[in-house]
């Protein structure tokens, strides 16, 4: 059988704007990864879907209707991307976030004129030579790199190689974000080389940050705020737990011209507390964190982590200062992170006001229907 059926609970899933359908959902399936048309229990034709039969996450829709799945469509996705993407100030941005451009399992991001992908399900791996010649076609890509080194892979039993498809990429790509500059790693960097999801907020923390002020940027990965905040700061420190990326931070302020940013390697849940019992204030600071709940069983424990990080990182605000601070835990939400932050300000003894709710950028779609598209949330504070 090339087809697969499904229940009607597994139909109403794609009606209400879900492109996911679960194994309990399917009736039948060929027994094969790839793309397929998705009938009804009465053999109505629902669209066409990515099937990975490994995969509690059977099927995700693709495609409503029977054009087929060819260069041509895969080019006007792309192009539908790319279009979507126009506004952006920037040289890196994610020209493909999977089910948030309506094409599931597949994460794209642009470093200039190099793009690094990852196929996150079976199917979308039979389809490879053909997504990688449109994407190399739409971006006039000079180097294509897989980053498959995600255990996301494993669990569809595929392979795990960072690889490159076309072209040849550097180890290391200059690329511009408003008006400071950076290298991305795409080889060996974390995510795809940067955390591209952030750049609106960095941008924000540049135009608010006092001319002459100091300020702080913890969880800070390559200087991606303090590079910023250091436009218009007199100081700042960029504090992060890999001496790997603040050594590329180092290089990065260089290529700004910037003085005036201290590299700082250490744990934020030990400098934090030292800094605010050595009676230091700021008058930004910025927490990044990477996500503490990685499932569903961890959300207790990091929003505790959370709440400490935040409550510390208050405490150094200066009056008058701002705190500019996110989750990326997709598994924490809006409203227990806005719990979080008012137990926080409650125990830190501050007192703050909200100026601004923050989320992804518009490279990042979020849809309202599939929550698995939203991960980022943050807030702009500031201290009376
Ligand atoms: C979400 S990323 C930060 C991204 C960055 N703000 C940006 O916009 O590119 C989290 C960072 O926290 C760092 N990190 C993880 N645990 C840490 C800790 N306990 N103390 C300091 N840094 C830590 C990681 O090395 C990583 O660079």
């Amino acid at each position: 059988m090339s087809w697969a059926t499904v229940s009607a609970r597994g139909a109403s899933r794609w009606a209400t704007g879900h492109p996911w359908i679960y194994r309990s959902d399917v009736i039948t399936h060929p027994d094969y990864a790839g793309i397929i048309p998705v009938r009804d229990d009465r053999g109505r034709f629902l669209g066409q879907a990515i099937c990975s039969p490994r995969s509690e996450i059977r099927l995700r829709l693709l495609e409503r209707t029977e054009t087929p799945i060819d260069y041509a469509w895969w080019r006007l996705q792309f192009e539908r991307c790319r279009h979507r993407r126009q506004e952006i100030d920037a040289t890196a941005w994610r020209a493909v976030h999977a089910e948030g451009d309506s094409l599931p399992a597949l994460v794209v991001d642009r470093y200039d004129r190099w793009l690094v992908v990852q196929l996150l399900s079976a199917a979308l791996e039979t389809q490879r030579d053909v997504i990688i010649e449109a994407l190399r076609d739409t971006f006039k890509a000079d180097g294509i790199l897989l980053r498959h080194d995600v255990g996301i892979r494993r669990l569809e039993g595929l392979d795990e190689a960072v690889v490159v498809v076309s072209g040849e990429v550097p180890q290391q790509v200059e690329v511009r974000e408003g008006a400071v500059r950076w290298y991305a790693a795409p080889w060996t960097g974390q995510k795809t080389g940067a955390f591209l999801d952030q750049r609106d907020n960095r941008l924000l923390a540049g135009a608010i940050a006092p001319r002459d002020g100091v300020a702080l940027d913890c969880f800070s990965y390559h200087g991606s705020f303090a590079l910023h905040l250091a436009t218009k700061s007199r100081s700042v420190i960029a504090l992060d737990a890999s001496d790997e990326a603040l050594a590329r931070g180092a290089v990065n302020a260089a290529i700004n011209g910037m003085d005036n940013i201290e590299w700082v390697a250490g744990d934020a849940f030990d400098l934090l507390p030292e800094w605010g019992r050595q009676g230091r204030r700021f008058d930004v600071v910025v927490v990044d964190p990477p996500a503490f709940a990685k499932s569903k069983a961890h959300v207790a424990a990091a929003l505790r982590g959370y709440h400490e990080i935040n409550r510390r990182a208050m405490r150094l605000v200066a009056p008058g200062g701002w705190l500019l601070t996110a989750s990326c835990s997709f598994h924490v939400q809006r409203p227990q992170f806005m719990d979080m932050i008012a137990g926080a300000a409650a125990a830190s003894g501050r007192r703050f006001t909200l100026h601004r709710i923050l989320g992804q950028g518009v490279d990042h779609p979020e849809v309202v229907t599939i929550p698995e598209t939203g991960y980022l949330k943050g807030v702009l504070l500031r201290a009376d």
